[in-house]
């Protein structure tokens, strides 16, 4: 088989205008940083796969993004974070929901990719992760745990946390837009595999028992041919089936600088609020967005770009090979 040069593409969330240069600077650090570790393993010949659970165990990591340490806390204070991954080569799904003290949600994920059951929840995602004998860990981190406080404070008028772990000033206002958060990853292999993974702490705030996008078909999906990470308001990526309708119409032969403009047009329409990140099999690296930022990185075999901004309005983009 012919070889090709990796592609990756990842991002650390979507959501509202970013509140200062040095939080640009700081996200674009961590998010090259990253991408760079990704591609170092893809180049050295790992599958698609393992660079996706690599790439977000290493976004997991990272207390700034909302996944693994560092997620929100919810309605009542506790973290639970949910994970999907996607084997393009094998059309596999398998997904982890609303899980406790784990640091590495996807590795649940990818422990289910052969099983026959495929996507656990709650009591099964803690009893998978007693069976993998995975040792507790404590994913909460004091800025995140002093935003739920404030919260606290105001009666929880708020009804999501912020996307991007960023110090609260005294009045309250640092992180005063609401913005969501989730990571992603998406890699073609130099065997031209497709993989995809997402993983989130949720939308922070949410009732007990919300089921994020991230483990669903909607906000994660990959065949031989396309593959989508979504991040934002997980109900709104459900309801336009955001990641499998970017697929499909990859799959059923639109270019997918073509299939994200029709999708995120449509979005716009409908008044949703989230941003996509995707790769198809032929190493065009693409994404798109509503939110007013996308926290997306990208390495294209000869260089690494980003979509960082501070702010601006509905966007898609295509890195064309
Ligand atoms: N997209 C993450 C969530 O809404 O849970």
């Amino acid at each position: 088989m012919t070889q090709a040069l990796p592609k990756v593409i990842i991002h650390g969330g979507a959501g509202g205008a970013l509140a200062h240069p040095d939080v640009l600077n700081a996200l674009r650090h961590d998010l090259h940083a990253i991408v760079e570790q990704i591609y170092s393993k893809a180049e050295a010949g790992a599958s698609a796969r393992d660079c996706v659970v690599f790439g977000c165990q290493l976004l997991e990591d990272t207390p700034r993004f909302n996944a693994g340490y560092g997620s929100v806390l919810q309605s009542d204070g506790q973290v639970r974070m949910s994970a999907g991954l996607m084997d393009g080569s094998t059309q596999r799904f398998s997904g982890i929901i609303n899980v406790s003290r784990v640091r590495h949600p996807i590795d649940l994920a990818a422990y289910l990719q052969p099983a026959p059951d495929r996507v656990l929840s709650d009591l099964g995602a803690a009893e998978l992760a007693r069976e993998m004998r995975i040792e507790p860990f404590d994913p909460v981190t004091d800025l995140r745990l002093k935003e739920w406080m404030q919260e606290r404070a105001h009666n929880f008028q708020r009804s999501m946390a912020g996307v991007v772990a960023e110090p609260i000033d005294s009045a309250g206002s640092g992180d005063s837009e609401a913005r969501r958060g989730t990571i992603g990853v998406v890699v073609l292999d130099q065997e031209g595999r497709l993989a995809v993974g997402t993983s989130t702490g949720g939308k922070g705030l949410e009732r007990l028992g919300r089921v994020s996008d991230s483990a669903t078909v909607a906000g994660n999906y990959a065949n031989g041919v396309a593959a989508v990470s979504c991040t934002g308001i997980g109900e709104d990526i459900i309801d336009e089936c955001l990641a499998s309708r970017i697929v499909v119409r990859v799959t059923d032969g639109m270019a997918i600088a073509a299939a994200l403009e029709k999708s995120f047009a449509e979005a716009t329409a409908n008044g949703r609020d989230f941003g996509a990140i995707a790769l198809s099999h032929r190493g065009e690296i693409a994404w798109g967005k509503t939110s007013d930022v996308l926290l997306a990185a990208y390495h294209t075999g000869e260089a690494v770009g980003d979509t960082l901004e501070l702010s601006s309005g509905t966007l898609t983009g295509v890195v064309q090979l």
